[in-house]
């Protein structure tokens, strides 16, 4: 599963929504030489985000596509499609997406979409993964990366790491030691995936090395 294109150069796109904190870590760790690839672009479906302000920082340029100039699902994820092929991207990387990706997108780039979730799953899957494990009392909650399938947050595990939550602490401090986590453990997992260390088996991914 090692990824590049035909120039050995592994060509990245981030896709965020939000406040882009793992995108900039990623950005960082790829100039760091942490994996191999690059992140050549920042996808965003969103024209607010704060993760625009990072790019612009960063020097990533941006494709916005507005998802509601679009009949459908389908029809925006086709132009999506077109834009990555004209990047040669070879892998995506959620960083806070917010949308579903539909089945036609999911198949193209099958073991090819990752993301991160600030849980571990498959438990406090969907949009509030932070509050929901919180709320519900439990003593030790965590981050995990994924492959990206057709379900919610559904996808075969590549990294977890467990995060206990401590005795009286609050909602806001849970969150940045997640956050904490998050900025090491993506760039982890990108290395391994790029480094071609991550073998799937039937629905599990096997890691060697
Ligand atoms: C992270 O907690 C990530 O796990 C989840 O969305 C959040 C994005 O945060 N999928 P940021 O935009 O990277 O700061």
């Amino acid at each position: 599963m090692e990824g590049s294109n035909n120039s050995g150069f592994v060509r990245i796109a981030v896709f965020c929504s939000g406040n882009g904190s793992n995108f900039e870590a990623l950005v960082r760790a790829s100039r760091k030489r942490k994996f191999c690839g690059e992140i050549v672009l920042m996808v965003v479906d969103n024209p607010n985000a704060f993760a625009i302000k990072r790019a612009e920082r960063l020097k990533v340029p941006v494709l916005f596509i507005n998802p509601s100039d679009f009949g459908s699902k389908k029809d925006y994820e086709k132009l999506l499609i077109k834009e990555l092929s004209l990047w040669k991207i070879d892998w995506i990387l959620l960083a806070g997406y917010m949308r579903i990706l539909g089945p036609d997108f999911v198949k193209k780039y099958r073991f090819r979409i990752v993301n991160i979730h600030p849980s571990l799953l498959p438990s406090f899957k969907g949009r509030s993964g932070i509050k929901d494990a919180y709320e519900y009392g439990v003593k030790v909650t965590g981050v995990t990366v994924h492959f990206v399938d057709e379900g919610i947050d559904s996808g075969p595990i590549i990294l977890q790491k467990a995060v206990p939550i401590r005795e009286g602490e609050t909602i806001e401090s849970l969150e940045r030691r997640i956050h904490r986590v998050e900025h090491k453990l993506y760039p982890e997992a990108v290395r391994l995936l790029l480094e071609g260390k991550c073998r799937i088996v039937g629905r599990k991914v096997v890691i060697s090395g």
